[in-house]
Parts: C-alpha cells; structure tokens; sequence
C-alpha cells in the first residue's frame, strides 16, 4: 500500500467513524431504558459498531491475517501495559466505592501478566524498558485515569472494554499469534486466566455485575460514553503502532527465499 492510499484509508475509517457517532445506532439511552435492558446489553450494542472498526483497525486486522510481526505486536503490549495499569490503579482506588466495587476482579487484572510477556518478548528487562510508550498510549492512560477522579464509575466502560474483550476475542487472537508468529506461552499470558475455570461462566457473572453496577449509579449512561471513548481509543492505538512498527509485515520486503 502506498503512503497515500493509507491515509485514505485512515480517511475513510475517521469518516465511517463520524457517521457512526452521529447515528442512531449508537444513540446512548436514558438510565432508566439502561436498567430495563441492562447495562451489560446496552454496553454491547452502543459499542458494536466501534468493535467492528476495531477488529479492523491497525496492528490488530494485520494480526488476525497473519501480517503483523512480533515488533508490532510487542509494541502494542507495552501501550496496553501503561492502560492496564491506570484501570488497575482506578479500581483499586475504588474497591469500596459503589457501583465500582462489584467489578473489581484482581483475577483478571493483566498489567503483571502484559509485562511479563514484554520482557519475554524482548529478552531482558532493560530492552523491555526501550519500547516506547506512544502518544496515543500516553493519552489512552491518561484518559482512563480521568475517569477514575471522583465517584470513579466511568471506569467500568474502560474495565468493560478490555477486560471482556481479552475473555472473549481475545482468546482467538492468541491462537492466532501462537500460529503466525510462533509465541509460545509465556509470551501470551495476557490471554491465559489462571485460576478461573470456565471463561463463558466467568464472563457471565462480570456481565451480571455489570448490570447489578447500573442500580448503584444514576449516570449508567455515563458509562455507556466512556466505553465509546474506550473502544475510539483502542482504535486510535492500533493505528498508531501499526504505524510506529512500519506498517504491516506483509509490506516490509520478504526475505530472499533460500538457494
Ligand atoms: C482481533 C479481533 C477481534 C475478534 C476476532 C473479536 C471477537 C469477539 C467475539 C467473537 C466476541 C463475542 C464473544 C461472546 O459473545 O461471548 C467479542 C466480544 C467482545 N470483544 Fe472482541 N474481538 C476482537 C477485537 C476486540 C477488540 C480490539 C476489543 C476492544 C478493544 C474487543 C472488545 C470486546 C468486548 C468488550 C466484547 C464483549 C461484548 C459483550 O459481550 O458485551 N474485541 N469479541
């Protein structure tokens, strides 16, 4: 692809992107429609437009074909680390605070988990530490630890966002990066939840919790436009280190095959 046909691509997806904040299909209801359908549903139907982006979106479609590289994908690991660690750092500043309380789930919680996978990935700690933390990195953590000020509810559309992706897709992205890129398993810990015994059980309570969340809360809509926020940022990312890595692997030259 061409520098100009990437940016016309980018074009087209921040356009896509326009008309679908503006439509009716991501309209937030009111808090008490919210309760009524429950806030796990409306999370999941607000936000599907933006998880169909997303699974297109940079570094993470040049994954699920097969195109991305272990540089990339190392990249994207050490940005997500930084916004692991606002999540992590909001809800344990909130386990006693209502609504937030009932979805903190240390089980889960993967910036450890992220971080070992980087070194792995790297080799040592001190190449680890090198990779850079990208602006839209930096502005995606900055963004969740904003929403951690005050009553700290906007957190659940990030925690939402992550966390139920990583149960859910995310479990194919590892199969996928096991087979394109040859990780082995302690390069994907990000993806494994030791200690819980039935992921579709397990996402079903966190989705009932979720749900419980809206009664404790009058701005369940609140969290339906941080989720938004959380995919959009997601999105922006997987741009980003696309970009950063040198675009898809598929562009990079492939090595002269051997004699
Ligand atoms: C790599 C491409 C991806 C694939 C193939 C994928 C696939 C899926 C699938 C099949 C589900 C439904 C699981 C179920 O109903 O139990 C799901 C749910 C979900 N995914 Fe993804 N996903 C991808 C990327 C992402 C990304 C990048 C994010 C967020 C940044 C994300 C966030 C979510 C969330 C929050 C849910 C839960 C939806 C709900 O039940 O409310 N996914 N994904």
């Amino acid at each position: 692809m061409t520098d100009d046909e990437a940016t016309s691509r980018r074009d087209d997806e921040a356009a896509a992107e326009t008309e679908q904040d503006t439509g009716p299909a991501t309209a937030v209801p009111d808090p008490a429609e919210i309760r009524r359908i429950g806030l796990a549903n409306a999370l999941r139907e607000v936000t599907a437009p933006l998880h169909r982006r997303a699974e297109k979106a940079g570094v993470i479609s040049d994954i699920v074909r097969g195109r991305s590289s272990r540089a990339a994908y190392t990249l994207l690991l050490r940005n997500l680390h930084a916004v692991y660690e606002a999540i992590e750092r909001g809800l344990e500043r909130h386990r006693d605070t209502p609504a937030v309380r009932l979805i903190v789930r240390p089980e889960i919680y993967r910036a450890d988990a992220i971080a070992r996978d980087v070194e792995t990935l790297c080799g040592s700690a001190a190449a680890a530490r090198a990779v850079p933390l990208l602006p839209e990195g930096r502005a995606y953590a900055a963004a969740v630890a904003e929403s951690a000020e005050g009553d700290g509810i906007r957190l659940i559309g990030h925690a939402y966002t992550r966390y139920l992706g990583d149960l859910s897709g995310g479990q194919t992205v590892s199969q996928v990066l096991a087979k394109t890129l040859g990780l082995d398993v302690g390069m994907r810990n990000l993806y494994r939840f030791a200690g819980i015994d039935g992921l579709e059980a397990y996402k079903d309570d966190y989705r009932a919790a979720i749900d419980r969340a809206a009664f404790e809360t009058d701005r369940p809509d609140a969290i339906l436009a941080e989720a938004m926020l959380a995919f959009r940022l997601n999105i922006a990312l997987f741009w980003a280190v696309q970009e950063a890595a040198g675009g898809a692997a598929a562009r990079t030259p492939e090595p002269a095959p051997a004699e």
